[in-house]
C-alpha cells in the first residue's frame, strides 16, 4: 500500500467495494445515501452522475455536497474532455470524496449528446487520456464505470482493449455493467434490461487482468448472488435497482455477510427512527421531509405492513409542514394494523 499523502486511504476504499451502491440519477442523492449508510457502514456509496460542464463550466459546485456521515462516498463524474474531468475531479477530492469515477455506461439522450457515457466505449483513447488526467490531478483513486460494449462492437475484443488501456492510464478499479448499451432505439430504462447479460466475459475479464480491481454490476438483486460472485474471483459486486428498491435485504446484511463484520443487522424500524434527527434536521434548513423519505418507501420490502408504510410516507409527505414525525406516524400505522390482525 503506497504510504502517499492522500494515498492512505486507498486499501480502505478497495475494501469497501466489495460490495456498492451503483450510481442512479435521482435515487442516490445525498439523502439516500444517508439512509443507506444507516443499514450498512461498510458498502461503498456512489453519488448520482454529476457533469464535469456543470461543476466546471456550470458553477454548481453545489452538487458536490454532502454529509460526513455517508463516508466512504465516490464521485461519479460525466464527461469526455479531459482538462475540464481533471478539474471537477479535483473539485470532488477537494470536497472529500473517496473516489473519482468515471461514466462510460449511461445510455441516455441527453448524455449522448454531451458525448457523456457509454457512447465513449467507441473511443477508449480519449477514455484513456481522461483517466490519465484525473490520476494527475488527484491523490485519491481514480475508476471507470463502463458497459462491455455498444451497439455491434464485439465485446470479446473490444472489452479488453478498453480495459488495458484504462489501467495502464492509470486506472485503479473499474465496475463493469455486464450488458451491452444499444445507443440507437432503446430508452435508457430498456438499456437496463433488454441487451443480454454476459457475466461470464466479466468473469474471465478478471481472469485476464488481475492486477485490476474488477466489480461486476447488472441484475444483481441479493447477497447470495453477490456472494457467489466474490467466489468466483471478482474483487467486488456493484448493485444498483434492488439496493434502493429492496434496501433492508441487500444492505443491512452485508457488514457481517460480505465484510466480515460482527454487526448485527440493524432491525428496520429502528433504521427509520435513526433516521429521524437527520429529517428533522433538513426541514429545519428549509428543506422537505420527502426529499428524504421518498427513498425509504422500500425500508419494508416483502415484510408484513410494507404496502402500509409506503402509503403512509408518500400521503403523509404532501401534509404542509411535516416533519420527522412522518416517520413515527407510518411506523404507528404498520403497527396498529400489526396488532388488529
Ligand atoms: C434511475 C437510474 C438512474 C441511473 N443513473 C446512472 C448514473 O447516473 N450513472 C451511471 O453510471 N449509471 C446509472 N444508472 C445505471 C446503474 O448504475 C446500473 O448500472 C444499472 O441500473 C444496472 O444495475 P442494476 O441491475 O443492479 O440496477 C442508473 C440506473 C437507474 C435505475
Amino acid at each position: 500500500m503506497s504510504t502517499a499523502p492522500g494515498k492512505q486511504g486507498v486499501s480502505t476504499i478497495e475494501r469497501a467495494a466489495r460490495l456498492s451502491v451503483a450510481p442512479m440519477m435521482d435515487w442516490t442523492d445525498r439523502h439516500c445515501r444517508v439512509f443507506h449508510r444507516h443499514l450498512s457502514r461498510e458498502t461503498l456509496l456512489y453519488t448520482e452522475m454529476v457533469t464535469a460542464p456543470a461543476l466546471v463550466r456550470g458553477g454548481a459546485a453545489h452538487l458536490l455536497d454532502f454529509s460526513p456521515e455517508e463516508q466512504p462516498v465516490a464521485l461519479q463524474l460525466g464527461g469526455s474532455e479531459p482538462g475540464e474531468l481533471a478539474q471537477a475531479a479535483r473539485m470532488g477530492e477537494e470536497a472529500g470524496y473517496v473516489e473519482i469515477n468515471l461514466n462510460v455506461g449511461c445510455p441516455s439522450d441527453r448524455v449522448q449528446s454531451g458525448t457523456f457515457g457509454a457512447v465513449l466505449m467507441t473511443t477508449p483513447d480519449l477514455v484513456a487520456s481522461s483517466v490519465r488526467a484525473m490520476r494527475d490531478a488527484v491523490a485519491v483513486p481514480v475508476t471507470v464505470k463502463c458497459r462491455i460494449g455498444v451497439d455491434d462492437q464485439d465485446p470479446e475484443t473490444v472489452l479488453p482493449d478498453f480495459l488495458s488501456r484504462i489501467r495502464d492510464a492509470g486506472c485503479e478499479r473499474v465496475a463493469i455493467h455486464a450488458r451491452k448499451a444499444w445507443l440507437q432505439g432503446l430508452s435508457p430504462k430498456e438499456n437496463r434490461d433488454i441487451p443480454p447479460l454476459d457475466y461470464d466475459l466479466v468473469l474471465r475479464m478478471k481472469e485476464r487482468f488481475p492486477d485490476l480491481h474488477v466489480s461486476v454490476n447488472g441484475g444483481i438483486g441479493s447477497l447470495d448472488e453477490a456472494e457467489w460472485f466474490l467466489a468466483q474471483g471478482l474483487d467486488g459486486v456493484m448493485i444498483g435497482r434492488a439496493a434502493y428498491h429492496q434496501p433492508w435485504d441487500i444492505l443491512a446484511d452485508a457488514d457481517a455477510r460480505i465484510f466480515g463484520s460482527e454487526r448485527a443487522a440493524p432491525e428496520p424500524d429502528a433504521v427509520a427512527r435513526q433516521m429521524m434527527p437527520y429529517v428533522a434536521r433538513h426541514v429545519a434548513e428549509g428543506g422537505r421531509a420527502h426529499q428524504v423519505t421518498r427513498h425509504m418507501l422500500g425500508l419494508f420490502a416483502g415484510r408484513p405492513g410494507a404496502r402500509l408504510w409506503r402509503r403512509a410516507l408518500s400521503e403523509g409527505a404532501s401534509r404542509p409542514g411535516v416533519g420527522a414525525e412522518l416517520i413515527e406516524e407510518a411506523l404507528a400505522a404498520m403497527e396498529r394494523v400489526a396488532a388488529e390482525a
